[in-house]
């Protein structure tokens, strides 16, 4: 007899972004003559920047010629693109990170949720309350909880991320194994400073922790005074992975280009005690299960590097912020609280009422697809999240919608 693994029906019916399309698409079909504008999942909407199409394109090329013509690559990925990472996004801000720490993947949120199968089933796993949903689903897949239970996975331990805290989470005070962080955070948009990371590093080292640190939003920090790697942090390179993502910062979200940073002084433990480094096990992990992105993507990936990119890729990043800006004002002005928004494409919304509530009403009311709060936690109870990504005359014109819908 064929036996499932049972621990997926402990998960919630459906993933979040696919219940959001569900419901989307139900009321696009009963009213197939509204203008729905999509605020809700962090898709991306403006086209490749320039250098990355012209990169592509040539890639692509070398592809039709026998001389050119590239098989299988390396399944950490090709060094010409782990060499100019490893300079612009670390060395060249002080972070002593390698092109063979670099592991070229399909996207953050596949590498944020395999990550997980490389430590033991029983260690203490601490997860962020509200939280990108693939963290949690990952571990309850893999069996680290109970069943569910009002709003809670039982063996996870929840670092609430509220208005009284700032919705930055201090290290508790119990030991815990490893620990996920996001920032600037999805979906609450908020940025956390050198001396708070600081804090979560000295914990890691002090209870032989891991960090799992989020970074796929870094682009849009524009604060000089924020870390934009935990590896900015002094001590972090023997207790944190880093996840990049191309996605939000240059539009590769349908393209699928990440990375991963795994220090080779990274280590874990063995049930013994001994010391294991990380690097190895997730090298392992990749070139049995991973066969790397594809070579015109990983040229497309390198081209944000080059000095076109540098520039398409910051305009794109400051007209998402343009959108970003306009939201939180606007929302605020209607009277509702707002994080986010600053160094983040991502506005959290004190809607003052219950989380799906308010997503049906700015649907139905306004035809304006947001993301609601509970379905990143319980936390998330009562705001919803409204993306930046989507042109600006959309942008306004959902804003116009909103502001006539909620004052009725
Ligand atoms: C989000 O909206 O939270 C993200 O776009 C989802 C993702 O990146 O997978």
């Amino acid at each position: 007899m064929i036996k499932i693994n049972e621990n997926y029906l402990k998960l919630q019916a459906s993933y979040l972004f696919s219940e959001i399309r569900k419901r989307t698409d139900e009321f696009q079909e009963a009213n197939p003559d509204r203008d729905i504008i999509k605020l809700g999942i962090g898709d991306v909407t403006r086209s490749l920047p320039k250098a990355c199409i012209e990169a592509f394109h040539r890639g692509v090329d070398e592809m039709a010629n026998d001389a050119t013509f590239r098989g299988y690559g390396p399944e950490q990925g090709y060094g010409f693109l782990r060499e100019k990472i490893a300079k612009a996004d670390f060395q060249d801000r002080g972070a002593d990170i390698s092109a063979d720490e670099v592991f070229i993947s399909d996207g953050a949120k596949c590498d944020t949720g395999n990550i997980q199968e490389i430590f033991s089933t029983d260690i203490k796993v601490a997860i962020p309350d509200p939280v990108y949903p693939v963290y949690l689903d990952t571990n309850v897949m893999a069996g680290r909880t109970g069943s569910f239970i009002d709003g809670r996975y039982p063996g996870i331990i929840y670092l609430e991320s509220t208005r009284k805290n700032g919705f930055i989470p201090d290290p508790p005070k119990e030991n815990i194994d490893l620990i996920y962080l996001c920032f600037p955070n999805n979906p609450t948009g908020v940025t956390i400073t050198k001396s708070q990371l600081k804090n979560w590093v000295d914990f890691a080292r002090e209870n032989k922790a891991l960090i799992l640190y989020d970074a796929a939003y870094e682009a849009f920090i524009q604060d000089d005074d924020l870390p934009k790697s935990i590896y900015e942090v002094e001590g972090a390179r023997e207790v944190a992975i880093e996840f990049r993502s191309f996605s939000k910062t240059a539009g590769f979200t349908g393209t699928r280009c990440a990375f991963t940073v795994v220090p080779k002084s990274c280590v874990a433990y063995t049930g013994k005690g001994k010391t294991y480094p990380v690097h190895d096990l997730w090298l392992r992990r990749q070139s049995t299960k991973f066969n790397a992105v594809s070579y015109p993507v990983q040229r497309a990936a390198e081209a944000v590097y080059s000095e076109g990119g540098n520039a398409q890729v910051h305009a794109l990043i400051q007209y998402y912020l343009k959108n970003a800006a306009l939201i939180r004002k606007e929302i605020e002005s209607i009277g509702y609280a707002c994080m986010g928004g600053e160094n983040s494409p991502y506005i959290w919304i004190d809607g003052k009422t219950d989380s799906w509530g308010f997503f049906d009403l700015l649907l139905k009311k306004a035809g304006v697809v947001t993301t609601p709060g509970a379905g990143f936690g319980k936390c998330g109870e009562g705001y919803i999240r409204i993306s930046a990504f989507n042109n600006y005359e959309n942008v306004q014109e959902a804003l116009q919608r909103i502001r006539q819908s909620l004052s009725q």
